[in-house]
């Protein structure tokens, strides 16, 4: 451990050449790398207008909910231009362009940006998607931008993106798996590629956390009291429909995940057990008065959370998105 006073430029620049050292095993090389194409019908072949046919064969045996909640997972993913905002924002990571955290955020991004591709070329060619009010959904979020609570903090930043890697690695997983049971064995492909870079991207920045952890204990603890006082926000939450309210369509996004099983309060409470066990929360010691007492709240919150969670009942009825006609 280095010695307790210790400022978080000092912790980044100690951990620098560990994320540099480990970043191949941290991001896939491009030549690696899968790309949207290689799951989408190619549109230079004559076998184009019969693939693109039986994409849309399968993508009508979708439910609604399941549909509604795949868009809101691609504006989601489509709103990336936003994080990587929010990343040079972290004053800490960016002090030139060969450091390894420059270099996880750039190749982070790149990695990234396939999902909303390839996604948004599967809506388009689903042939169920209103992409005019998905695209406004998209511009109006960017545009918006938001406030996740992390306060330019590179420590409660990365506990934020390792819950919200989990999340959306269970949110795509299952969308997957719904996807297969509906007969949509392609989009169900699609979704368990994107899937499997959120799994390894969780990795990472759960591996970021835990370093900080053996060097600054103590402040990394209060950082994740903070973030879950404050409640993880997802992204989407600041989603909106063309002519909707902000904050609306997010609970009708929410509510239809819900209610299909694609991603509960449930699954949040479960994030937060993997994250206690997986940054040995509860064995942390030498820590301050301040960070014994953060570490207790946390260590408790999962049973607390399980008891508030058992009296939200969710709504039945389905909600018409404009995203969908
Ligand atoms: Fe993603
Ligand atoms: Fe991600």
């Amino acid at each position: 451990m280095l010695s307790t006073a210790i400022s978080r430029a000092e912790v980044l620049v100690h951990l620098e050449s560990f994320v540099k050292e480990n970043i191949g095993t941290f991001l896939r090389t491009v030549e690696d790398s899968w790309q949207p194409s290689d799951y989408i019908p190619d549109s230079r072949l004559d076998t184009f207008f019969d693939e693109v046919k039986l994409l849309r064969e399968r993508a009508a045996g979708l439910s609604y909910d399941l549909l509604a909640v795949l868009v809101g997972d691609t504006i989601t993913e489509e709103a990336l231009p936003n994080y990587e905002a929010w990343f040079h924002e972290l004053d800490d990571l960016n002090r030139d362009r060969d450091n390894g955290w420059a270099q996880w955020v750039r190749g982070w991004t790149a990695e990234e940006n396939r999902h909303g591709d390839l996604l948004n070329r599967y809506l388009y060619l689903s042939g169920r998607v209103n992409m005019r009010e998905f695209e406004a959904s998209t511009q109006h979020l960017i545009a918006d931008g938001f406030d996740l609570g992390t306060a330019h903090d590179p420590y409660r930043a990365f506990v934020y993106t390792s819950y919200q890697e989990m999340a959306t690695n269970i949110s795509h997983r299952r969308v997957g798996q719904f996807a297969r049971k509906a007969g949509d064995d392609q989009l169900s492909k699609i979704c368990g590629m994107i899937a499997g870079d959120e799994t390894r991207h969780a990795r990472v920045y759960k591996t970021f956390v835990d370093k900080i952890f053996e060097v600054d204990p103590s402040e990394m603890m209060l950082a994740f009291e903070d973030m879950m006082r404050k409640k993880i926000v997802m992204p989407a939450h600041y989603m909106r429909e063309l002519g909707v309210e902000m904050g609306k369509t997010f609970g009708h996004f929410t509510d239809a995940a819900q209610r299909i099983g694609v991603y509960t309060s449930a699954d949040y409470t479960d994030i937060l057990d993997t994250l206690l066990i997986d940054w040995k929360v509860g064995d942390r010691t030498g820590l301050t008065p301040a960070a014994e007492k953060a570490r207790d709240y946390v260590m408790a919150l999962p049973a607390r959370l399980r008891r508030v969670a058992d009296r939200m009942p969710v709504p039945k009825l389905e909600y018409k998105f404009k995203w969908i006609d």
